[in-house]
């Protein structure tokens, strides 16, 4: 049903509604909060939404919903962050950070289609995700979330994933409805630290955060969700200007809105803005949330606060109307469960996807020819504790760091996946060469575990081996909500581990398993060759392996820069310029892998950059390497003279090629004015006349970029 038409029905159908069954319908309920007897009662109450429930006890809810009044279907939402990853079933997906080294839109749009299927095949309707914030703070927990720290590329990949999750029809069984979250800011978060310490100006919004969001509204995205922390000084659950002038009068955004996790109930106790569960509940629903996540208070809250007069029913049902609209658009009163193609789950179409996904985004960083391993390599030592660890391969937001209840949800990984350990061996096996592991280490060692004899052991095999690879990282819990980290440094005795191993004279492949960049010193520079894996799902192992002996020519290259030092952040590419000094005086300038940045077994060269009045770019990359590749052609900006201050360089385009040996393209690229427009001091968008530099090549850095000035 178009959202015209869903528009109607959901206006005759509120004009039937109660007052209470109006208020439910704002409603989601947390499953794991309170159980199933607490669901079932708030099934009956006519709330409009629960989350985190799977299967069955979700086919349960949704009966007790059509046995009300006036049998309203419940959405039922949960966190399908990359892949379905909290049934144990489910085709798991790289990370999105891990995804966006693929710099592949399509890879995200597969994901959401993939993620879609599995999601509808177990009774759900919604997922949250994508997340579009920014990833500019390391050490915040969730920078594994993110598409990494640049909002073109986060946008590029945003709205492909929310197009592969939704498709053309709501209504669809095999499609979904997207979520993107968190708007906004939220990535901003003070020193790293997650949620509601992240203060944000409107200008920089609209130069950084709002674009993304803007693509993603575009691209039709159904539904948002609010971030946890605020907007000159006012919290984005109750900044009106934010949520509704900017997001429906300007974006244009026609779905429903949501909030974060119990963000209403937040604003009495954490932010202390609102004195009373009442008071909350009409500031969040005056500010423009649709529908309120997790604060079952709300419920009595606005009813009180409707009863004395302190608030209008227009609020209510303006929500109520955004929300009623989508549940016809999908048409879920005729069919309340999705008919997708029944217990999908893992089926083997998703799980080449998830495949193809971790080859296209594991990122060569250094090779000093050490890879790919040929030949005369008769004997591998693997060594870390991650090359064996699936948890650290998937990542965040899986069964392991979420459970939900659910009795068929037995929880431990279900076959297939493969880990580092197990790709190499398998590929080791079929050529002829010895393999042998060694965990040396605890990533996150427990208190009073003495490892020299663990240690000791890696060294002696990797001693007996011609090459070692070696797997660093993190585990959970030194990620994720909650899980922010003052100190990137690798844990643990990982770094003493590779100053051991490097003493056996032998060549060593640092491999990085871990949910975002970590500061790897020695364990990165002093390495023959650093891959990175971050968390590449099901078959990361298999991806790593592959690329680590040549089965395929890497080709990811990094959506977020990675720092030397924890002292060093923030290290993204896009900086301001007129740092006193340029550095740290006891450090370098540079981060230790800038955004943008990976090789492969092939190299690219650029020449001829010209732009046409049109605004075609054109520019011929040359693969000057012996064996095909894909590169990925990066453009960006510099605008000369502006009148307020823009950053060194910016993303504005980027377009892979395909190259075989020795073969020349001329690339062309569409671009537009908006390419070039600033965001002015009256926080208007303009294109301000006159020089700008533009680069195309390679990565971010300078010496890899070849650049020519233009007039606009
Ligand atoms: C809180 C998180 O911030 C959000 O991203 C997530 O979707 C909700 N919890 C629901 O789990």
């Amino acid at each position: 049903m178009n959202r015209e038409s869903a528009k109607e029905k959901a206006r005759e159908l509120l004009s039937r509604m109660t007052t209470e069954e109006k208020v439910a319908q704002m409603i989601q309920v947390t499953y794991t909060d309170g159980g199933r007897e607490e669901a079932l009662k708030w099934a009956k109450l006519g709330a409009g939404s629960f989350l985190h429930v799977l299967g069955d006890d979700a086919r349960e809810l949704q009966r007790e919903a059509m046995k009300t009044r006036l049998g309203i279907p419940v959405i039922f939402g949960i966190d399908a962050i990359h892949g379905h990853g909290l049934n144990n079933k489910a085709t798991i997906f790289p990370s999105q950070l891990t995804c966006a080294c693929s710099w592949d839109p399509e890879v995200a749009r597969k994901m959401g289609e993939v993620t879609a299927r599995e999601v509808a095949t177990d009774g759900l309707h919604w997922t949250f995700s994508p997340v579009l914030c920014i990833g500019r703070d390391t050490r915040w927990g969730r920078v594994n979330e993110t598409f990494g720290e640049d909002p073109y590329l986060i946008g590029e990949m945003g709205a492909a994933i929310i197009e592969g999750y939704q498709g053309d029809d709501l209504a669809d069984d095999a499609h979904i409805l997207a979520c993107a979250k968190h708007y906004l800011g939220y990535g901003e978060a003070t020193g790293g630290r997650d949620a509601y310490d992240t203060e944000v100006t409107e200008r920089k919004v609209r130069e950084l955060f709002l674009p993304p969001f803007k693509k993603a509204v575009d691209a039709g995205c159904a539904t948002i969700m609010t971030a946890y922390g605020f907007l000159d000084g006012t919290p984005l659950t109750a900044n009106r200007r934010i949520l509704h002038d900017v997001l429906r009068d300007e974006l244009k955004f026609d779905g429903f809105v949501i909030t974060d996790w119990d963000n209403t109930q937040s604003l009495v106790w954490l932010q202390h803005i609102a004195a009373d569960i009442s008071e909350a509940s009409i500031m969040a629903a005056s500010a423009g949330n649709d529908m309120i996540m997790t604060t079952k208070g709300f419920y009595e809250g606005m009813l009180a606060a409707l009863k004395e007069g302190k608030v209008d029913i227009s609020v209510v049902d303006e929500a109520v109307l955004h929300i009623l609209t989508i549940k016809y658009e999908m048409e879920l009163f005729d069919k309340p469960e999705k008919r997708g193609e029944p217990d999908c789950f893992g089926k083997p179409e998703h799980l080449e996807a998830s495949l193809d996904a971790a080859r296209k985004s594991v990122t060569l960083l250094r090779n000093n020819g050490m890879l790919p391993l040929c030949g005369n390599v008769k004997k591998v030592a693997v060594i870390g504790e991650n090359a064996d660890n699936v948890r650290a391969q998937y990542g965040d937001w899986t069964y392991f760091t979420h459970p939900v209840p659910d009795p068929t949800n037995s929880r431990p990984a279900i076959r297939p996946y493969v880990t580092l350990w197990e790709g190499v061996k398998d590929i080791c096996e079929k050529n002829g060469i010895e393999a042998v592991y060694a965990k040396g280490c605890a990533v996150k060692p427990l208190e009073g575990v003495n490892e020299d004899a663990d240690l000791a052991e890696a060294v002696r095999v990797a001693s007996d081996a011609d090459v070692v690879i070696y797997a660093v990282g993190d585990v959970i819990p030194q990620f994720g909500e909650y899980s922010d980290r003052a100190d990137l440094d690798l844990s643990g005795r990982q770094n003493e581990l590779f100053a051991r191993l490097k003493e056996t004279g032998k060549k060593i492949c640092t491999v990085l398993i871990a949910s975002k960049p970590l500061c790897m010193g020695d364990t990165a520079e002093k390495a023959d060759a650093v891959v990175c894996g971050f968390n590449g799902g099901m078959f990361a192992g298999q991806a790593l392996a592959e690329v680590l002996f040549g089965k395929i020519n890497p080709r990811g290259r990094l959506p977020i820069s990675f720092p030397r030092h924890s002292g060093q952040i923030p290290v993204y590419y896009n900086q301001m310029p007129g740092w006193h000094g340029g550095k740290y005086n006891d450090l370098p300038q540079a981060p230790l892998f800038a955004f943008g940045e990976g090789m492969g077994y092939s190299a690219f060269a650029y020449e001829n950059l010209c732009l046409d009045e049109d605004l075609m770019l054109r520019v011929t990359v040359k693969n000057t390497g012996a064996r095909d590749g894909v590169e990925t052609v990066q453009i960006y900006q510099n605008d000369c003279v502006s009148s307020v201050l823009t950053p060194v360089r910016r993303l504005i385009a980027f377009k892979q090629v395909e190259l075989s040996a020795g073969e020349s393209k001329d690339v062309e690229i569409r671009l537009s004015k908006d390419d070039f427009s600033l965001i002015n001091a009256k926080c208007e968008k303009v294109l301000e006349p006159g020089e700008f530099i533009l680069y195309a090549g390679h990565s971010s850095k300078e010496e890899d970029l070849i650049s020519i000035t233009i007039k606009l």
